[in-house]
């Protein structure tokens, strides 16, 4: 590592940084958001110059699961050394090591699970991280007429699709952490400050909550669309055909492989083909916890 760089921990105070680090490197993200990151997240940073120009954020979900996000590297000084120094400092003071301890049989720390880049595989199968599962990033413009069409299919199930109220978060919680298998309580209220779109799935009958999903907009050319929690394919397709009502930009869905028939319906009836698929990579564990056939989007590659 150059001497000239030296590593601190993130503050609220350096969002500002963030922003510009992740323009260099190519991503657009939303500042609010990356305010609650900063807030709930163990986070370093390389400085050099006064310039933030490496970036690792961890954040603790409880026990059984942790998650890495904003591993970023200014373009200007890649390959020095400074992305594995800020990843492995971050994690250790984060304190989730998923290494084995000297002469311990099991396996310690809490399993800690990244969404990757192409270009970050190399740094995180170095770090111990193996690939589990993949994601697809589905895009496209959604027609007026195809919005229209995938509704009227979808009438049928039993559940009343509605606007989100603060009177939902605590079902919303208790829904995340059984599908996550993580708890982002604390994360949840600053995430849904920073979304535009919030809608729910109720039960007919007895108005218990199936299903919620959430939608950040970026400018007007884009809107990333996640978390999708749903109790089933039918449920998932109606909440992400009400977020995209009405919006006349491109739509993003980082959807699990595993849901083929959410991703198929994306793909045929919404008009957003799969564009692209990244590994989903975990320390410290074999497997993602929760249940995660009710998972239809992430909420955010950094967050999970
Ligand atoms: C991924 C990234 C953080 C790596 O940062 P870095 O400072 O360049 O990485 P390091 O110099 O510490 O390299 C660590 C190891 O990663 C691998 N690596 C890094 N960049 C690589 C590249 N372009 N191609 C192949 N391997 C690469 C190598 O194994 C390297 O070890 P080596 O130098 O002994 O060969 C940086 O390229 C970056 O910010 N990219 C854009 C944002 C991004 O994709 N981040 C990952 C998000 S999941």
């Amino acid at each position: 590592m150059t001497p000239a760089a030296s590593l601190q921990r993130l503050q609220p105070d350096n969002v500002p940084h963030l922003l510009n680090l992740a323009e260099a490197v190519g991503w657009r993200l939303s500042p609010p958001r990356v305010e609650t990151m900063v807030r709930h997240a163990v986070g370093f940073g390389h400085v050099a110059d006064g310039r933030l120009i490496s970036s690792t954020l961890c954040f603790l979900y409880g026990g059984a699961l942790s998650f890495v996000g904003l591993v970023m590297v200014h373009p200007e000084w890649q390959r020095q050394g400074l992305g594995r120094a800020v990843l492995h400092h971050c994690l250790t003071e984060a304190g989730v090591r998923g290494d084995r301890a000297a002469g311990a049989a099991a396996e310690i720390g809490v399993p800690t699970a990244l969404v990757s880049t192409d270009v970050g595989r190399p740094l995180y199968e170095a770090s111990g991280f193996v690939t589990v599962a993949f994601l697809c990033r589905h895009v496209g413009r959604p027609s007026a007429g195809a919005v229209g069409r995938a509704q009227g299919r979808l009438r049928r199930t039993a559940v009343q699709i509605r606007p989100y109220h603060d009177t939902d978060l605590a079902d919303l919680l208790q829904l995340d952490r059984t599908v996550v298998g993580g708890d982002r309580s604390r994360l949840y209220p600053g995430f849904l400050r920073s979304v535009q779109r919030a809608w729910v799935a109720c039960d007919l009958g007895d108005g218990r909550l199936q299903g919620a999903a959430f939608a950040t907009e970026f400018g007007r050319e884009m809107l990333v669309v996640g978390p999708v929690l749903a109790e089933s394919v039918e449920v998932a397709a109606q909440l992400v055909v009400r977020l995209a009502e009405g919006w006349g930009g491109l739509v993003r869905v980082d959807v699990p492989f595993e849901q083929a028939a959410f991703r198929k319906w994306l793909a045929s009836a919404l008009g957003l083909p799969e564009v692209h698929r990244s590994p989903v990579m975990l320390r410290g564990g074999t497997s993602l916890p929760g249940d995660r056939t009710r998972l239809f989007g992430i909420m955010d590659a950094a967050l999970g």
